[in-house]
């Protein structure tokens, strides 16, 4: 069965984490996706964090199956011409250069857009045009600082933290491939291409927006209630480090259990959904709280959900995490287990619903990576090995039309 984007001629010109998110995306949907790489070094990350001498590192594999790899120095006059042939032949091309980097190659929009004037370009950069900061160069953490992220995560009294979650750089990468998807769509009506463009603050920020309505709450009243420093510490002006809270309307937190003492993850995350009071106290065995008006609704408990946490953590004192979900899951309570990697890893669920996939690469070996957190009823979604450095090149030449003896020249100028 074809896949969706099979016909979709991608060039891939990124690197690092965020382009690359975004084009493996559109990949395993079925885009014939040429990442062009520098001859000879390549992507950063084949070499960032190996841990098989000689062979990709995890970084790049991870970030870059089901695509092809074509060597081409973009800065030589023949790497030029085949650049143009490829944007003359191609639908998008994706790029996360530094700011001017690709007009500085002397392919500016408007030289694209003369070369294909259906191209799609995409970009991401870590500010958008026009920002005051728009020359900065940026990576993960430096993008998470700036769109709100790091400010509003951690505790109280500790410093700005960034999250383990790539939300500057594989985030981003997830906003351009819904731009990409919309600009194709366009283009079916219009004909035309168009400039897409993402940058990784405004990324960050479109999934700090819960904290940009809660300063402006704080604005307003002076105290938000859902923070743990709400009703017995200070706020000042700004929305501060909340900790393990729940972002919305229902207190939660994250709770010891059995072993935290040595198991680093030995906790879950417990939700007191207001109208799941009565299951909650019942799992609990606590009856009497259920009608008590000190306890049985939201404002009652407020003052006291760390005690009621407390009262939670000391119920948990003999279960290990699995056996607590077991127990509150018959009560329709909202929680789960703090899972570690490892049992990330192995976890047969994740297995068979093809979110970690196991690969075959011919110098890496067997490896695990993340699979399409997308399913599909008619789609399937094969994970495929990333491709070695310049594994194409010959290839996608002589579909651009270049003779033999041609591509042996270029070979020999190092210009693939
Ligand atoms: N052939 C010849 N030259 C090539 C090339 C090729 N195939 N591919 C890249 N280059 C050149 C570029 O033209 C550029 O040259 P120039 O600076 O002389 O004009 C150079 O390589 C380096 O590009 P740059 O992207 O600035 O690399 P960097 O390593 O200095 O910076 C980033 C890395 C990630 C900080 C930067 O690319 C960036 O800020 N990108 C935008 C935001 C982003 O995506 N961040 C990363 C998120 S994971």
């Amino acid at each position: 069965m074809s896949k969706p984007l099979e016909g979709i001629k991608i060039i891939d010109f990124t690197h690092v984490q965020a382009g690359p998110a975004c084009t493996q995306l559109l990949a395993w949907f079925g885009a014939d996706v040429i990442k062009v790489e520098r001859p000879g070094a390549g992507d950063v990350t084949r070499n960032q964090l190996r841990h098989v001498k000689d062979a990709d590192a995890l970084y790049f594999t991870m970030l870059n199956s089901n695509k092809r790899s074509l060597t081409l120095d973009t800065k030589t006059a023949q790497g030029k011409e085949v650049l143009t042939k490829l944007i003359q032949d191609s639908d998008v091309m994706v790029e996360n250069f530094g700011p001017g980097a690709l007009d500085r190659m002397g392919f500016t929009w408007e030289h694209i857009q003369s070369l294909n004037p259906g191209m799609i370009l995409a970009s991401v950069k870590g500010f958008s045009e026009g920002h005051a900061y728009e020359d900065l160069k940026v990576y993960e953490n430096v993008a998470q600082c700036a769109g709100g992220a790091a400010s509003t995560t951690g505790f109280w009294d500790g410093p700005p933290t960034v999250s383990a979650a790539a939300l500057g750089d594989s985030n981003t990468g997830m906003h351009l491939a819904i731009g990409i998807l919309t600009a194709l769509h366009q283009k079916i009506k219009t004909g035309k291409g168009q400039k897409v463009a993402v940058s990784m603050q405004d990324s960050v920020l479109n999934l700090c927006r819960v904290k940009l309505r809660d300063q402006q709450r704080l604005d307003a009243l002076g105290y938000l209630e859902e923070y743990p420093q709400y009703p017995h510490g200070e706020f000042s002006d700004v929305v501060p480090r909340g900790g393990n809270a729940g972002g919305g309307g229902q207190p939660g937190w994250v709770l010891k259990c059995k072993g935290w003492e040595t198991d680093p993850n030995a906790y879950i995350y417990f939700t007191v959904q207001g109208h799941a009071w009565a299951p909650i106290c019942k799992a609990l065995n606590k009856p009497e709280w259920i009608d008590d008006p000190a306890y049985n609704t939201a404002e009652a408990r407020q003052d006291k959900i760390f005690d009621i946490f407390a009262f939670i953590e000391n119920w948990l004192a003999d279960k290990t995490k699995f056996e607590a979900i077991d127990i509150l899951r018959k009560f329709d309570i909202p929680c789960a287990p703090v899972l570690s990697m490892k049992e990330i890893a192995n976890d047969p669920s994740l297995r068979a619903s093809g979110t970690v996939v196991e690969v075959d690469h011919p110098k890496l070996g067997k490896y695990l990576t993340v699979g399409s957190p997308i399913k599909f009823s008619d789609v399937t979604v094969e994970v495929t090995a990333s491709p070695l450095l310049g594994q194409h090149t010959n290839e996608v030449l002589a579909q651009l039309g270049y003779s033999q003896e041609e591509i042996s020249a270029m070979h020999d100028a190092k210009a693939v």
